[in-house]
């Protein structure tokens, strides 16, 4: 099979395709005949050296995949060849096949192509892992989504408009502020003209929950945002690892909870509870059209650099997808 190859600290344009032998599916896997792949910031991070995926998983890059099953495991009950099915891997995604925990994975929506149902699975269920599974969001409640359009906050942005939420989001552009305008979020800030604490104020917008990816400076000013007992959940550190001095007086008043979280080195049960989760109540949405996937740009496997430096480059909206 094909392979995206790459060596550790590689400039995008290094990445090449290479041939390996596929594997057999385990007792509790299915393999995977894979159509197309996600492309996210956890593959530019590894290529560059700073990512390594967890102990014993393929060093090859990608996360999620979309195609057909052509392969199913000895234990393996509710699939078979031929399904057509997106989901999560923790390495090797970038291949035209892959084995994957039967758990995780889900069916493809009729009306959903290989390329869009490559894009969902690691959006939404980060999305729905932050929201609901950690952030406890009800219904009503005012969410504020950094870097609104960004994969995982389209994907956030959509969730919360199912419970009737209260939507703010911050972006670097007219163009990504409309894209969240179109699909549920009201409050609009571009952060490069406007200090968010601030224009968050002057509109009455307290957040019960906030969802970062930026830290640094962000985090007083999350602080100031939130309601009381509200909670910030931080998924990334885009403006570096150390984040400015904490406003302790602001955390104690508030009574803030302030979580980190990942998703890639999560337990394999802990992952298959939040698909057998997300699938039961939000699946059903995407045949309905009420959930769209959210796709920036498809291009050939071949072109994958070009996606790397799109991403790294902070000009999508929403996923780059590559194709076999
Ligand atoms: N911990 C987890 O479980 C988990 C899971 C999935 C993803 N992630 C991380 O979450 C982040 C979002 O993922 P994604 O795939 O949705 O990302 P994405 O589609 O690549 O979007 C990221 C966006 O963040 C904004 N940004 C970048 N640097 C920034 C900075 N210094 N300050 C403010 N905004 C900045 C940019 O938008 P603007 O042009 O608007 O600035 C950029 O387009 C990534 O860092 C990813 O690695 C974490």
């Amino acid at each position: 099979m094909r392979f995206v190859a790459f060596e550790k600290g590689c400039e995008p344009q290094q990445l090449s395709i290479q041939h390996m032998t596929p594997k057999e599916p385990e007792a509790h896997q299915v393999g995977i005949d894979v159509k197309a792949f996600g492309v996210n910031r956890a593959d530019t991070l590894q290529r560059q050296g700073k990512y390594p995926p967890p102990p014993g998983e393929s060093e090859v890059l990608g996360l999620e995949v979309a195609g057909v099953v052509d392969n199913v495991g000895s234990a393996v009950t509710g699939w078979k060849v031929g399904d057509r099915v997106f989901g999560l891997v923790a390495g090797g995604g970038y291949a035209e096949h892959v084995c994957v925990d039967s758990r995780h994975i889900m069916r493809i929506p009729d009306s959903v192509s290989f390329a869009d149902a490559a894009g969902i699975a690691e959006i939404f269920i980060t999305a729905y892992q932050s929201l609901f599974a950690i952030g406890d969001v009800k219904s009503g409640q005012s969410v504020l989504l950094h870097a609104g359009a960004s994969g995982v906050s389209l994907a956030a942005i959509q969730l919360a408009r199912t419970r009737q939420c209260r939507i703010a989001v911050t972006a670097s552009s007219s163009e990504k502020l409309a894209l969240c305008s179109s699909l549920g979020a009201t409050e609009l800030i571009d952060y490069r003209r406007h200090d968010f604490a601030d224009a968050l104020k002057e509109a009455s917008f307290g957040a019960d929950f906030i969802l970062d990816y930026v830290a640094g400076d962000y985090l007083n000013r999350n602080l100031k945002v939130l309601n009381q007992d509200g909670k910030i959940v931080c998924l990334a550190m885009l403006s570096g690892r150390f984040a400015d001095n904490l406003d302790m007086a602001l955390l104690l008043g508030k009574r803030a909870t302030i979580q980190g979280s990942t998703l890639r080195n999560r337990t394999d049960d802990y992952k298959a509870r939040l698909f057998t989760a997300f699938s039961a109540e939000f699946l059903p949405l995407f045949d309905s059209g009420e959930l769209k996937p959210v796709t920036d740009t498809v291009m050939p496997a071949e072109e994958v650099g070009v996606a790397h430096l799109r991403l790294e480059n902070n000009q999508s909206k929403g996923k780059l997808i590559c194709t076999w």
